[in-house]
C-alpha cells in the first residue's frame, strides 16, 4: 500500500539517520505542571484540592511500585490522594460498598482500583459500580461510550497519554494509518477510538489476526501493546513511522525492555518511545488531568 505523501513515512529521516525520541518524562513533567497550575487557581478561589481515592486489593508488588508512583505524582501537583487497603480475600459485596462509599464521598472526585484484582473478584462489576463521573481511569461503559460517540469525557489515561505525546511531535495526523498491535480493554480498544476521532484510519491487530506483519509495514504510527518482548520486528516499521510502545516487560535478565526491537525500529522511525521512559510516565500524566478534570466537572454539576 503507498503511503500518503503528506504522512511522516514519506518524508522520513534521512539515510542513516536515527528517530527522534518521544521523551516520556520530560512531556510528562510538563503535563504535571500544567496541573499543578490548574490546581493552585482553583485552590486560590476558595475550592478544595481535587481528592482521589486508589483501591489496591492483596499484595501485588507491581501495583505497589505503580500506586507508589502514582501518590508522588499526586503530591508533586497538589491533588490529596489516598490509599485504602484491602486484604487480599476480601469479598466482592465488601469492595462495591467501599467503592460505594467513596461515590458519596464529596471529598472524593476520582476513584481508581488497581488492577488486576485477584481472579475470585469481578472486575467488571467494580468497573461498573463507579460513578462515571468519578472514573478517572476512563474504564467505565459510560466514559467508553461517550470516546465511541466522539463526546469523550473522563478518557482512558494510557491513550489519552499516548495522545498527548502524538501531539508533542507536531505532526497533523489526520488521515494517517495507524496500526495498533493488542486489543485490550485498557489499551488497545479505546487507543482506536482515540486515533478514529484523531481522524486515522485505524487498523487493530490482536492473537487471532493474521498478518500483523503487513499491517505494521504500512502504518504511519505504530502502538505495540501486545506485552510481548520483541514481537515487532525493527525491519518491519516503515521509514518515518512513529512508534509508540506500550510494553513494558522484564526480561530474565532483569532488563526492561518494550514489544518493539528498539535499536533497528528507531533507525528507521521519525519519532520512538524509549522504554522505560516513554508511555508509562504518560499514563500517570494523564490519571492527574483526569482527577482535576473530575473535580471541575463535579463543581459545575453542583452549581
Ligand atoms: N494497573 C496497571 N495500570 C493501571 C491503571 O492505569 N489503572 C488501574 N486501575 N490499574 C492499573
Amino acid at each position: 500500500m503507498p503511503i500518503a505523501e503528506s504522512s511522516p513515512a514519506a518524508s522520513g529521516p534521512a539515510e542513516g539517520a536515527l528517530g527522534r525520541i518521544l521523551d516520556g518524562r520530560s512531556i510528562a513533567a510538563h503535563v504535571r505542571e500544567r496541573v499543578a497550575a490548574g490546581i493552585a487557581r482553583r485552590v486560590s478561589t476558595g475550592r478544595n484540592a481535587p481528592g482521589l481515592a486508589v483501591i489496591l486489593v492483596g499484595k501485588d508488588a507491581a501495583s505497589e511500585v505503580y500506586v507508589r508512583n502514582k501518590g508522588r505524582a499526586c503530591d508533586e501537583v497538589g491533588i490529596d490522594s489516598t490509599v485504602i487497603r484491602m486484604a487480599g480475600d476480601i469479598g466482592q459485596a465488601r469492595l462495591l460498598a467501599e467503592v460505594a462509599r467513596l461515590n458519596g464521598d464529596p471529598r472524593v472526585h476520582g476513584i481508581l482500583v488497581q488492577s488486576p484484582l485477584s481472579p475470585h473478584l469481578d472486575a467488571n462489576a467494580v468497573i461498573d459500580a463507579i460513578d462515571p463521573a468519578k472514573d478517572v481511569d476512563g474504564f467505565h461503559p459510560w466514559n467508553l461510550g461517550r470516546l465511541a460517540q466522539r463526546r469523550p469525557v473522563l478518557r482512558s489515561c494510557t491513550p489519552k497519554g499516548i495522545m498527548t505525546m502524538l501531539a508533542h511531535t507536531g505532526l497533523p495526523i489526520r488521515g494517517l494509518d495507524a496500526t495498533i498491535v493488542g486489543a485490550s480493554n485498557h489499551v488497545g480498544r479505546p487507543m482506536g477510538l482515540e486515533l478514529l476521532l484523531a481522524g486515522c484510519t485505524v487498523t487493530t491487530v490482536h492473537k487471532f489476526s493474521r498478518g500483523t506483519e503487513e499491517h505494521v509495514r504500512r502504518a504511519d504510527i505504530v502502538i505495540a501493546a501486545a506485552g510481548r518482548p520483541g514481537l515487532i520486528r525493527g525491519d518491519w516499521i516503515a521509514e518515518g513511522a512513529v512508534v509508540i510502545d506500550v510494553g513494558i516487560n522484564r526480561l530474565d535478565d532483569g532488563r526492561l525492555v518494550g514489544d518493539v526491537e528498539f535499536d533497528k525500529a528507531r533507525s528507521r522511525a521519525s519519532w520512538i518511545t524509549p522504554v522505560p521512559g516513554g508511555v508509562g510516565q504518560m499514563t500517570v500524566a494523564a490519571l492527574l488531568e483526569n482527577t482535576l478534570q473530575a473535580a471541575e466537572l463535579q463543581d459545575s454539576a453542583q452549581a
